[in-house]
């Protein structure tokens, strides 16, 4: 077996649904698993000319590859089948192709409501806290026992050790959100309620040994979404957000902005043990020419693109001496 692993570095969108439909391209994956989160995630997704936002399924099924929602998911059931057939009528073919662990967790319509009352940690109001609450006080409602996912439910465990040639299984993982919305690594409480690291991956099933690369995704600067405040103080941010367009995809709220934090970036590459790194919308800062980010306490400017991406690849080989980092500056290609 054979996993590759894709982690956001930062607060999510990160352009983690790209990069994970431009493996899909180039390896012959047998699955696509989506390993945390629910539709709290949005995976903006350009394919044939067709924008599509995903929120559950895995970017898997735009390539016809078989795309799991793991164990570690919890899941909305009417968003599930809403995303189906958005999928559908935009031309991509999901029958047989989608399934969902059986003990995948159902965030039911109390979850929603729960959560649409948050004030404090400015969650995106898709009951993805009130769901894996329950789950963990060992009194939530798994995928097994909803009828209608009949069709789709299959066991992880006989699908990944009893269903094909163990050597023969190439698994593509595709997390949701970003480290520095984890749970445990993230700024709580302002986090999402999940593992949003490799780690996470390994416990949708597979063996630690499996993983051949971690590719750790980043913007070359940073958004977050939620009610800490985080907008930086230079005014340009604000023309960065613009020119980024961004906004959130599930709820549409503006991204607060702010410069690249080198030490997260450091810590979420150490953590995640990445060997491969997408630094994502460099051709948003290319366009209001302005080149700065934070280390340690201070705030460094550059005079150009080609000197920021120097330091931040020569900090990032002090890391991992064989990291190899793409900077990326269109949306649907790396
Ligand atoms: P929740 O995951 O909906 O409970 O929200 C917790 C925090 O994570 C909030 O700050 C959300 O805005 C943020 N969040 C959750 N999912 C995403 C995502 O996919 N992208 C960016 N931020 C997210
Ligand atoms: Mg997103």
């Amino acid at each position: 077996m054979l996993a590759d692993v894709i982690v956001d570095l930062q607060y999510g969108d990160c352009g983690k649904g790209k990069v994970a439909s431009h493996l899909c391209g180039i390896n012959d994956y047998t699955h696509v698993i989506r390993y945390n989160g629910g539709c709290n995630a949005g995976h903006t997704i350009y394919h044939n000319g067709h924008k599509l936002v995903t929120h559950h399924i895995p970017c898997g099924v735009l390539h016809g590859v078989k795309s799991i929602i793991g164990p570690g998911c919890v899941l909305n059931v009417d968003q599930f089948f809403k995303e189906i057939e958005e999928l559908e009528s935009a031309g991509v073919k999901t029958k047989d192709l989608i399934k969902i662990a059986s003990n995948v967790h159902i965030i039911t319509d109390f979850h929603m409501i729960q959560d649409s009352k948050d004030t404090k940690i400015g969650t995106t109001k898709r009951g993805n806290g009130p769901a894996y609450r329950d789950k963990y006080d060992r009194k939530g409602m798994i995928a097994l026992e909803m009828p209608m996912l009949a069709e789709y439910i299959i066991d992880m465990y006989d699908e990944l050790y009893n269903n094909q040639e163990f050597d023969e299984i190439k698994i593509l993982f595709e997390g949701a959100q970003g480290f520095g919305l984890d749970i445990d690594w993230g700024d709580y409480p302002y986090v999402t309620s999940s593992h949003c690291t490799v780690g996470s991956a390994v416990l949708n099933g597979v063996p630690p040994q499996c993983i051949r690369d971690v590719w750790g995704i980043a913007k070359i600067y940073e958004t977050y979404v939620g009610s800490k405040n985080f907008q930086g103080v230079d005014a340009i941010l604000h023309e960065i957000a613009d020119v980024g367009q961004e906004f959130g995809a599930t709820t549409g709220r503006p991204r607060q902005t702010n410069w690249l934090d080198m030490d997260l970036l450091s810590k979420a590459t150490r953590i995640n043990g990445v060997n491969k790194m997408v630094i994502n919308k460099v051709d948003v800062l290319e366009e209001v020419d302005f080149w700065k980010l934070y280390e340690g306490p201070h705030a460094l400017e550059f005079s150009s693109k080609k000197d920021m991406q120097n330091h931040i690849l020569d900090t990032m080989k002090n890391i991992c001496p064989t990291i190899e980092v793409f900077f990326s500056g269109n949306k649907d290609k790396i």
